[in-house]
């Protein structure tokens, strides 16, 4: 495979946009954070099956990351990224620095209500808008014809959908399964931070909200079923969970048991916070 084009500004990211459009080619990105791992290269996959030319953006976002949080700590290795990219075949990566994505003066803030209300932003009250501002600014910049997210950050694919929707952006949003480790734990960049028995905790989490979520289909009490989750999470060895949580697939308002829901965890080992999700099939 041929290594990807790098390019860190906009103007040349648009030039090349703009030159596989006169050529007839249907573009698609896929935004992410770097750190890039199997998860983010399936996203690549996908994008590569449904269009000609596959984009890939590297930029750790501060405005999604709280004060308190992980932005100077979170993992950057881009050499090993571009050579993940090679591997996979994305045509370019779009790797701009804080300075062209946030230029001085920058003063606007995107916020999205709907999907984006509890859950995390009940613990990250932020988070939602950085990620929906730098998500709108990276759409508009590359305009490709469809972007990849992963089902792995649910909440964040619901908002970005309805970021689309509301704002009109010309871009089809596709959903792509979370990728997961022999043992069913979520690929996540974060996953790095973890040591060897740290991994066999974390593996327990994605095997409790599945029990949990076929407990929840087949009749049981939901608050019970919550609860049950919740202490079995701490007891697998986790420090404290933000929430075990059942809602409705796309809109993320509270669950009704005939239709399909999803159910979303966020706990935290050590000083790690990890999220997952699992289906919960309607009765
Ligand atoms: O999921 C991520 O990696 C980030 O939240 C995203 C969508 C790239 C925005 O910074």
């Amino acid at each position: 495979m041929n290594a990807p084009i790098v390019v860190d500004s906009v103007t040349a990211l648009r030039a090349q946009v703009r030159e596989w459009r006169r050529a007839g080619r249907r573009v698609a990105m896929v935004p992410t954070m770097g750190a890039l791992h199997d998860g983010h290269i399936s996203l690549v996959r996908i994008a590569l099956e449904r269009a000609d030319r596959c984009v890939v953006s590297i930029f750790v976002n501060p405005t999604q990351f709280a004060p308190t949080e992980d932005l100077d700590k979170y993992p950057r290795q881009l050499a090993r990224d571009l050579d993940r990219l090679r591997e996979a075949g994305a045509h370019l990566a779009f790797t701009p620095g804080v300075s062209e994505m946030y230029p001085a003066g920058f003063a606007t803030k995107i916020s999205v209500g709907g999907p984006s209300s509890g859950l995390e932003t009940d613990f990250r009250p932020s988070f939602f808008d950085g990620v929906a501002t730098v998500v709108a600014k990276l759409l508009l910049q590359a305009a490709p014809d469809c972007a990849v997210f992963g089902e792995k950050d649910y909440q964040q694919l619901c908002v970005v959908r309805q970021l689309c929707r509301d704002l009109d952006l010309p871009v089809e949003i596709i959903g792509a399964p979370t990728v997961r480790d022999a043992h069913g734990l979520a690929m996540s960049s974060r996953n790095a931070y973890l040591g060897e028995a740290e991994l066999g905790i974390a593996r327990q989490l994605n095997v409790i909200l599945r029990r949990t979520a076929a407990a929840l289909s087949t009749g049981t009490d939901e608050a019970d079923a919550i609860e049950d989750a919740t202490k079995a999470v701490i007891s697998s060895g986790f420090r404290k969970v933000d929430y075990v949580a059942a809602r409705a697939s796309v809109t993320l308002a509270p669950w009704r048991r005939d239709h399909d829901g999803r159910l979303l965890a966020a706990a935290w080992l050590g000083t790690t916070r990890l999220i997952d999700n699992v289906e919960i099939a309607s009765v």
